[in-house]
């Protein structure tokens, strides 16, 4: 857990590098979002304060945009893809893997802070199917018994 006080000098931090315009609300909330993998409550108070607009409106945009969450995430995001090819060659077994392994089930992080698991409908690798993507990195013809050397290597 950050401290209150190192967490508001380091959103201070990245509120100033952007100039005090309401047209930079998402491009703050991007870099929040890298920074801690989520957006803080505490933060988006700042942002408000620092861009003087309703605290309202920066939550909008921070609900509306699936690359932002007000969720705490881990380091790093397994997708898990469901589509149909991925299904059909056996993505539910790995999903189960992934659970067990892990201790937690979709949309939960790690209390490491380590992993958030997620599902997908389709990743666009079908060809590749079944397909966990971890971070950017794409993992094809996954099988439950390839998912804890591959938790080890990431
Ligand atoms: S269905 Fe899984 S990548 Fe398309």
């Amino acid at each position: 857990m950050i401290p209150a006080e190192t967490r508001r000098a380091e959103v201070a931090e990245i509120l100033a590098r952007h100039p005090r315009r309401p047209g930079e609300l998402l491009a703050i909330l991007l870099d929040l979002q890298e920074t801690y993998h989520y957006l803080p409550q505490a933060a988006l108070k700042e942002v408000a304060r620092y861009l003087e607009v309703p605290e309202s409106r920066v939550y909008s945009v921070a609900t509306f945009y699936k690359a932002l969450t007000l969720k705490p995430r881990g380091e790093r995001v397994i997708r898990t893809c469901l589509g149909t090819a991925c299904h059909l060659r056996g993505s539910p077994a790995v999903l189960e893997r992934l659970e067990e392994v892990l201790g937690i089930k979709p949309g939960e992080t790690t209390p490491d802070g380590r992993f958030t698991l997620e599902t997908v409908n389709c990743l666009g690798a079908c060809a590749l199917a079944p397909v966990v993507v971890i971070g950017e990195e794409t993992y094809g013809q996954m099988t439950p018994e390839k998912v804890e050397k591959l938790l080890r290597e990431v």
